[in-house]
């Protein structure tokens, strides 16, 4: 049978209006053109407090234990972060903190980014890709960045952006096509 393939968008903003979600939008997009989706979001802006108030699994409520399933049990996860002092933010790293090591063995992540300016733009290769790579995730090889100026008004400003969002969706859309009969099926029957 075939059913869409389970996004699932990790969005480290704590803000309500977000740069860092406009470009998970922008990205969801792209690849909704090339493969039948279903996106859920897990928003930091919402959870962010239910997480950041636990320190181990078992305090966290249900809300966030059903956000950290979708996380695990996705076919491709989108790991979108702000840039604070030079990294992902320390809220970001909490989640991820309680993903379990195994979960994501294989599982395709687009790696996201969004910072005031250019200085931090390898972000997403000295920071998003080394946390993926301890999961043994199958990181996409185009990751995206974008500045405040690439994101002006709160949509995708930037021609050179939409291509790297436009490659990097293509790239993930190939892996879920070739992985979708064996890793993405066996966690979509679970
Ligand atoms: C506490 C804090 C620290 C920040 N540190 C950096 C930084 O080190 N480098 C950078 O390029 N931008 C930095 N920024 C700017 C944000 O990364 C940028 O505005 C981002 O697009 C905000 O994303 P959001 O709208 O999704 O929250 C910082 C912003 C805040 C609030």
């Amino acid at each position: 049978m075939s059913r869409p393939y389970r996004i699932t968008a990790l969005v480290g903003s704590t803000s309500t209006q977000s740069r860092t979600q406009v470009l998970v939008d922008a990205i969801v997009k792209a690849l909704a053109t090339q493969v039948a989706v279903d996106v859920k979001l897990v928003e930091l802006s919402k959870l962010g407090t239910r997480f950041g108030a636990a320190v181990l699994k078992d305090q966290l409520d249900a809300p966030a234990l059903s956000a950290l399933d979708q996380i695990e049990q996705a076919d491709l996860v989108i790991a979108a972060s702000p840039v604070y002092k030079g990294s992902y933010t320390g809220l970001f790293k909490h989640v991820i903190d309680f993903v379990g090591i195994d979960t994501l063995v294989d599982t395709p992540v687009i790696l996201a980014a969004t910072g005031g300016g250019d200085r931090h733009a390898l972000v997403v290769e000295h920071q998003l890709r080394p946390l993926f790579g301890f999961f043994r995730a199958h990181t996409i090889p185009t990751a995206v960045y974008a500045s405040e100026a690439e994101l002006a008004g709160y949509e995708v400003s930037s021609l050179a952006l939409q291509e790297r969002i436009n490659e990097a969706a293509a790239q993930a859309a190939q892996v879920l096509r070739q992985t979708g009969s064996t890793d993405a099926l066996l966690k979509r029957a679970a």
